[in-house]
């Protein structure tokens, strides 16, 4: 840090010549939050957001009744999937749809590609990817008596194509992991792992939580069989609101997901006798489309229509080698270091700092307006939405950490 310009920490100056700074007031305000560094745990509302429920449930739900169903709300799914899709994902229409949570969808979405592969008998994964997956995964085996591969990943980096391509063979029937795992916040190399799994004749699902609306993707481009991810962090569906899942247009008919469903079945107002997946992404579907857990997102993702998906990304990575430089100057002093990868290609919208003893330190910043993301052992995430985040909150907030290191 010793040869930084001392300017270039300056906040204000960071937010005059941000284009993306006018956003932050579409956001409801939080008057007691100084600095909100969280946002990829739960992204903040929309200020449209509370005027759409009211007129949601005043209008089109109060009013339209059952007719709604006719009227759009069953083509949700699919059409806000879609949406997602083209702002967020890199995929074409029909590939994607808004349903369950993402735990749910993650296991139907593995579960299917099993079934797909019924002669082979290993999951590849990795130790450091987020709980759910790794229990989800671990049930799976266990239901239908395959062998885990554990990658054992660096938790203050993450899965690379050449650790993948030491551990797939003839046997592999899935390889799944993070693109932005959720700890460090590495960016994996998704197109090369992709192709390494399908050189072994795998098939790959990436959880893409901690990368949708942060991070530009291209799931087509890439070959993508599968994703699934969830829409509260930076897609700011609010808390619980529903996942969405990719599937690739080709591998769709191949596909069998375990919880069938009405919802996804051809026909389904037939309410005939046994179960025939619909052709299309429907087929991913098993309930009733969550229609209000969906409504916070479409305003959302009008949000991120209008920045663009690129924009964001460029102000992410202003954001986070902002908290990287003001981490270098106050906090590595202090016994702190960085636990995610410095490089712009490799790091996702977060960024981790690890010292003993942050777990004591949670409270007395959320005492003081600054709601960083704790994850044991010794983790403050960093995260930093671009359309609602400051370069002054992110000031604010390691300054109030400084002094609390004091
Ligand atoms: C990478 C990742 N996958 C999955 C989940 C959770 O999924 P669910 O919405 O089912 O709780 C999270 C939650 O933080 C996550 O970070």
């Amino acid at each position: 840090m010793t040869d930084l310009d001392p300017t270039a920490l300056d906040p204000a100056a960071h937010d005059a010549a941000d284009p993306l700074a006018s956003f932050r007031d579409r956001f409801v305000p939080a008057p007691d939050v100084v600095a909100y560094l969280d946002g990829n745990s739960l992204g903040r509302p929309p200020a449209l957001t509370a005027e759409r429920i009211e007129r949601f449930v005043r209008e089109d739900w109060g009013t339209r009744l059952i007719r709604g169903w006719d009227e759009g709300w069953w083509e949700q799914p699919g059409t806000v999937g879609d949406r997602i899709g083209a702002l967020a994902l890199g995929a074409a229409p029909g590939q994607t749809v808004v349903a369950d949570s993402t735990t749910v969808l993650f296991y139907k979405l593995a579960r299917a590609t099993v079934t797909a592969r019924p002669d082979r008998s290993e999951i590849v994964l990795d130790t450091d990817n987020f709980p759910t997956d790794r229990y989800v995964i671990e049930g799976i085996a266990a239901e239908r008596g395959l062998t885990l591969r554990w990658v054992e990943t660096d938790p203050a980096a993450g899965i690379t194509p050449e650790q993948v391509a030491a551990v797939v063979g003839p046997e592999t029937a899935l390889v799944t992991f993070s693109h932005v795992a959720y700890r460090s916040g590495w960016i994996a190399d998704a197109e090369a792992i992709t192709a390494i799994a399908h050189d072994a004749g795998a098939l790959v699902l990436w959880d893409l939580s901690h990368s949708a609306g942060s991070v530009p993707l291209r799931l087509d481009d890439w070959g993508v069989d599968l994703a699934v991810g969830c829409t509260y962090k930076y897609l700011c569906g609010g808390p619980g609101s529903p996942a969405f899942g990719y599937a690739r247009r080709d591998l769709l008919p191949s596909l069998e997901q375990p919880i069938q469903g009405w919802t996804g079945r051809r026909d389904p107002f037939a309410m005939a006798a046994g179960y025939e997946p619909e052709p299309g992404v429907r087929r991913l579907l098993s309930g009733t489309p969550p229609v209000l857990g969906m409504l916070p997102l479409t305003v959302s993702l009008d949000l991120l229509a209008e920045a663009g998906i690129d924009a964001v990304r460029e102000k992410s990575l202003r954001l986070t080698d902002y908290a990287l430089d003001l981490a270098d100057a106050w906090l590595v002093p202090r016994g702190v270091t960085v636990a995610s990868p410095r490089e712009h290609d490799r790091r996702g919208g977060h960024v981790t700092l690890v010292r003993p003893g942050f777990a004591d330190l949670l409270t007395p910043l959320w005492e003081r307006g600054v709601i960083p993301d704790y994850r044991a052992p010794d983790g403050l995430r960093i995260g930093l939405s671009p359309l609602s985040t400051s370069f002054a909150e992110v000031y604010a907030g390691l300054a109030a950490l400084r002094d609390l290191l004091d």
